[in-house]
């Protein structure tokens, strides 16, 4: 674990904060935004791993976007299954939008930071579970489509990935909210892993290579994973980091390490 400082804001390392299941309601206004304030301070860019709202309202999406709007970083954002609930994510992403965040789903943005290019390559994924223990596309049409939706999601991922690739980034980061990996799921119970991820964004993941993989949704979970083929992974949901956002710095070099957390403390007890 390496601490990040402010002094430590040079080029050679690139400041990434993180949080997902930030959970906001309609009586959650002011709650992050003092602790995002200080992002420009120790970050180059916020990453948001999903479930931003309670139940998905168009409402919920307005505070969202009050705490995230013209901090001074860019922000970059995957809706979650709860930003899904009340059938109006595109609605949701609209919002976000119009407050300056980028919100990712099978697509990618490419971020000038300190003269490097830093990409984000996002997708929400989905359900189905890790590699021997795993849903297949098999049987009844209602668990191939189960598994189909797992299946673009990965492929939207692949995508973006490649587009970073394409680009010649400095920097590629995957942002998701179901996790790629069982490893930070460890705390959940374990009948419930296939709902909480798939191994197929882990595959995704590995077939272009990333810097960093960041994910949420395991409220119950780790921090720290990694893909079989090396990419670390962090599970930021906030009962995890137990803070306004996690601070990890991606060296140059592309070696990632942990920094501090900072921030608030906040508490959820769904997924
Ligand atoms: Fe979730
Ligand atoms: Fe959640």
């Amino acid at each position: 674990m390496t601490l990040l400082g402010p002094e430590r804001t040079g080029p050679d390392a690139i400041r990434v904060a993180a949080v997902g299941d930030i959970h906001l309601g309609e009586d959650c206004a002011g709650l992050l935004r003092p602790a995002f304030e200080a992002l420009p301070d120790c970050a180059d860019l916020l990453l948001l791993a999903g479930d931003l709202t309670r139940h998905g309202e168009v409402a919920e999406a307005r505070v969202v976007a009050g705490e995230v709007a013209s901090l001074g970083v860019p922000v970059v954002a995957v809706l979650g299954n709860h930003d899904h609930h009340a059938g109006e994510p595109a609605e949701v992403a609209r919002v976000l939008r119009d407050a300056g965040v980028h919100v990712l789903e099978g697509e990618s943005t490419v971020l000038p930071v300190a003269g490097h290019k830093v990409g984000v390559a996002g997708a929400k994924g989905f359900c189905g579970g890790f590699v021997g223990r795993s849903a297949g596309e098999f049987g009844e049409p209602e668990m191939k489509e189960f598994v189909r939706t797992t299946r673009r999601s990965a492929e939207g991922l692949s995508r973006a990935l490649g587009e970073l690739t394409a680009h010649g980034c400095a920097v590629r980061i995957a942002l998701t909210h179901f996790s790629p990996v069982p490893d930070t799921l460890a705390g959940e119970p374990l009948e419930i892993y296939p709902f909480l991820g798939s191994y197929l964004l882990a595959e995704a993941i590995d077939a272009h290579g990333a810097d960093l993989a960041v994910h949420g949704h395991a409220h119950l979970g780790t921090e720290h994973g990694m893909t079989a083929g090396g990419v670390r992974v962090r599970n930021v949901a906030q009962p995890v980091i137990d803070h306004a956002f996690a601070l990890y710095r991606l060296p140059l070099d592309g070696h990632a390490a942990t920094a501090a957390p900072a921030g608030l403390t906040a508490r959820y007890g769904t997924h």
